[in-house]
């Protein structure tokens, strides 16, 4: 039948071409697709390809992730209903704190808060070459040693490598599982085959590849896959797994942040590579306190321990020296005495003075040199100035200010600090200076190495008895004037 013209007189409508439409904008069949871009060094996850990443301001760091699929299943339906119900308790309800195993290493026990617990993830991260593999083929061997089954995966070095290194460690003999892959599955399958290990080490997890997603090993997505099954089978099977991760150029570790709040303890292995100290500090740990650190020395038979780290970094010290103080810092709960010295050179042209440090902020050194300068009227404006933490040790108490202090005060009047005295305190802007956390603490590490006399802020703390004779100032005009002899 052909179409009989409307009685309004507007053009016929084809009506075919209404479903074809509909059709094309809202077929149920097809999925959304929503394409993910990762960006490898923060993780952070944007929707649009950029040359920059808007978080961390990285470029070239976004790569595109396996997309998202909301199916027409997901769409339709409410997915927070027709669970099951689970169980909700009070949080009085009776439970035992987790049993730790000790590794017989009382400085990797100390960092890890007492010891491993059983189906904990720790992540252990470290510049390269500090020592990390040494430190964990050390444990893993003392831990075999004690009766335990541990099995050691390398994915950065051949069996034959670790086995070398094994025997200069003077621990070929340890009962260590030991392989060198890179499969999760391979690493998983294998393990499940009979009792699962105690600990199983894992170094390092940016080599780790997961089959469950693509993407090469070491990318955000691999990274965070492999570690979330080697997490499930240290959750299911009881086991303490550790794993190796590599940190980026400003320290963190590399991979995503996830990373990080996936596992129950992040360690952090630190320290110059040129010199001899390491220190092995607790980033984070669910089962216990961030506070407490462990002090190694890599020699040549590995890393040994040091139970007194204040001796390591006080080097042997002269009677006399100008610009040299000992700090009492505090590391967690920690005292460790350092030696902080300073150098400053009068340059006779008008060439910009330098100032350099090493070991401390150069920020703070800045202020403290202003507040010298506007509060005390000592003169650094054309002085070279050098500051220095002995041993390679890094300073971030703020405490350490009133040792800087005494350094500089001590290195341009060419007087030295007494030698039997420790400073400690923090300088305002002002010119006053502040008490800080722990002095009874500081003294008393202080006492122990010999020291008898403390230079720090006066405070209404003087009560407790002293282990040391203390000279307390309000000022650090005060504090200025005598150790230049003038109050
Ligand atoms: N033959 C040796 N004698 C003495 N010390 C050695 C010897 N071989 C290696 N070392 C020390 O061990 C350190 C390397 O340790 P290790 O391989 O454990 O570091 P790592 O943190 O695992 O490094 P990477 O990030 O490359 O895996 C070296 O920096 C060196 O100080
Ligand atoms: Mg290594």
């Amino acid at each position: 039948m052909a179409d009989s013209p409307c009685t309004c007189g507007e053009p016929p409508v084809h009506r075919t071409a209404v479903p074809f439409l509909f059709s094309l904008r809202y077929d149920p069949a097809m999925a959304k697709i929503n394409k993910r871009y990762v960006c490898q060094s923060c993780g952070s996850v944007t929707h649009r390809w950029q040359g920059q990443c808007a978080d961390c301001s990285e470029w070239n760091t976004l790569m595109e992730e396996v997309p998202v699929t909301a199916t027409p299943f997901q769409a339709k339906h409410n997915l927070q209903g027709g669970g099951r119900t689970i169980a909700l308790v009070g949080l009085d309800a009776e439970i035992a704190l987790p049993p730790r195993t000790s590794f017989g290493i009382a400085e990797f026990d100390r960092a890890l808060g007492g010891g491993l617990v059983a189906g904990s993830a720790t992540l252990i991260g470290g510049d390269p070459g500090i020592g990390k593999s040494t430190l964990l083929l050390q444990a893993a061997a003392a831990l075999a040693r004690r009766g335990h089954d541990v099995a050691y995966v390398s994915g950065e070095e051949a069996a034959d490598q670790v086995r070398l290194r094994a025997r200069r460690l003077g621990l070929g003999d340890a009962p260590v599982r030991l392989a060198a892959a890179t499969s999760t599955r391979d690493i998983l399958t294998t393990l499940s085959q009979d009792r699962p290990p105690a600990l199983l080490v894992i170094d390092s997890i940016q080599t780790m590849h997961s089959d469950l997603i693509e993407g090469a090993p070491g990318t955000v997505s691999q990274v965070r896959a492999s570690a979330q099954e080697l997490i499930r089978f240290a959750k299911e099977r009881g086991t303490a797994v550790v794993l190796v991760g590599h940190v980026t150029k400003d320290g963190t570790i590399a991979g995503p942040r996830v990373l990080e709040h996936m596992v129950d303890t992040v360690l952090s292995f630190e320290g110059e590579r040129s010199h001899q100290y390491r220190i092995l500090r607790s980033l984070k740990n669910r089962f216990g306190g961030t506070d407490e650190i462990g002090v190694f020395a890599m020699v040549a038979e590995g890393l040994e321990e040091v139970s007194n780290p204040s001796a390591l970094f006080l080097t042997q010290r002269d009677e006399g020296v100008t610009g040299a103080t000992v700090f009492p810092a505090l590391e967690g709960t920690r005292p460790v005495l350092v030696e902080i010295q300073a150098l400053v050179v009068r340059l006779a042209s008008g060439a910009t003075p330098r100032r350099a440090v090493v070991g401390w902020d150069s920020g703070r050194l800045a202020m403290i040199l202003a507040v010298l300068e506007a509060r005390c009227g000592l003169s650094f404006s054309t002085c070279e100035v050098y500051l220095n933490v002995a041993g390679g040790y890094r300073v971030q108490d703020p405490a350490a200010d009133l040792a800087v202090a005494a350094a500089l005060v001590s290195a341009l009047s060419e007087r030295p600090v007494p030698a039997d005295a420790v400073a400690f305190g923090e300088i305002a802007l002002s010119g006053e200076l502040r008490p800080v956390a722990h002095a009874p603490l500081r003294l008393k590490e202080a006492a122990k190495l010999g020291f008898e006399r403390a230079l720090l802020p006066d405070s209404a703390a003087g009560a407790e008895r002293d282990v040391m004779r203390r000279s307390s100032f309000r000022t650090l005009g005060q504090f200025v004037d005598h150790l230049l002899g003038r109050g």
